[in-house]
C-alpha cells in the first residue's frame, strides 16, 4: 500500500549539518519526498505533536530539546513507507540502534545517560510509529497544499 509518513531532522541533525545525508537514505530507497520545510516549532506545537509523551518523565527534556532549534519536516512517501522509513531510521533509543541505521550511524547515547541528566535522547531523526500517527502527524505538520504529487525519473523501476 502506498502510504505518506512524517519525518522531521530533529534540531540536533540540523546543527550538524546532516540533511542531506538524511534524505539522501529515503531517497536511495526509492521513497519519495513529497512535503520539505524548515521549522522552528514553539512549547504549543511540541504539546501537540508529542501529545502521548506529556506526562512522561522524559517529557521537559524532549520539549527543551525539540524547540531548541529548526527542525526539517518532510512527507515521505512510498510502498509500506511507514514501516520502511522506520527500518531506516532504527530504534528509538541511539545506543540500541543498529549500525546502518540513521541512529545507529549517527548518534550512540541511552536513555538512562539522557535521563541522568534531564535531557532528551538527540536521536537525529522522527519518524511516525503507526499509519494513526502518520495521518495525524502529516496534518499537524503540513496543509494539504504543502504536499505535492509528482512523477519522478525512474518510478517506473521502482514501483
Ligand atoms: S517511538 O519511536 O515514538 O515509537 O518511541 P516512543 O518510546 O513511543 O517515544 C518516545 C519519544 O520520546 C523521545 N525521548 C525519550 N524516550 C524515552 N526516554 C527518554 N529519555 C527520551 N528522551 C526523548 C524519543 O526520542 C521518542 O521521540 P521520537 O521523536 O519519536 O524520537
Amino acid at each position: 500500500m502506498i502510504q505518506q509518513t512524517l519525518v522531521l531532522v530533529k534540531p540536533d541533525g540540523v546543527a550538524r549539518g546532516i540533511v542531506g545525508e538524511i534524505i539522501k537514505r529515503f531517497e536511495q530507497r526509492g521513497l519519495k519526498i513529497v512535503g520539505l520545510k524548515l521549522v522552528k516549532i514553539d512549547e504549543d506545537f511540541s504539546k501537540k505533536h508529542y501529545a502521548a509523551h506529556i506526562d512522561k518523565n522524559f517529557y521537559k527534556g524532549l520539549e527543551e530539546f525539540i524547540v531548541s532549534g529548526p527542525v526539517v519536516a518532510m512527507v515521505v512517501e512510498g510502498v509500506d513507507a511507514i514501516e520502511n522509513v522506520r527500518k531506516l531510521t532504527g530504534a528509538t533509543e541511539s545506543k540500541s540502534a543498529l549500525l546502518g541505521t540513521i541512529r545507529g550511524d549517527y548518534s550512540h547515547i541511552s536513555y538512562s545517560h539522557a535521563d541522568e541528566r534531564g535531557i532528551s535522547v538527540k536521536n537525529i531523526v522522527h519518524a511516525s510509529g503507526d499509519a494513526a500517527d502518520a495521518e495525524k502527524e502529516v496534518a499537524l505538520w503540513f496543509s494539504v497544499d504543502e504536499i505535492h504529487s509528482y512523477k519522478r525519473a525512474g518510478d517506473e523501476h521502482l514501483l
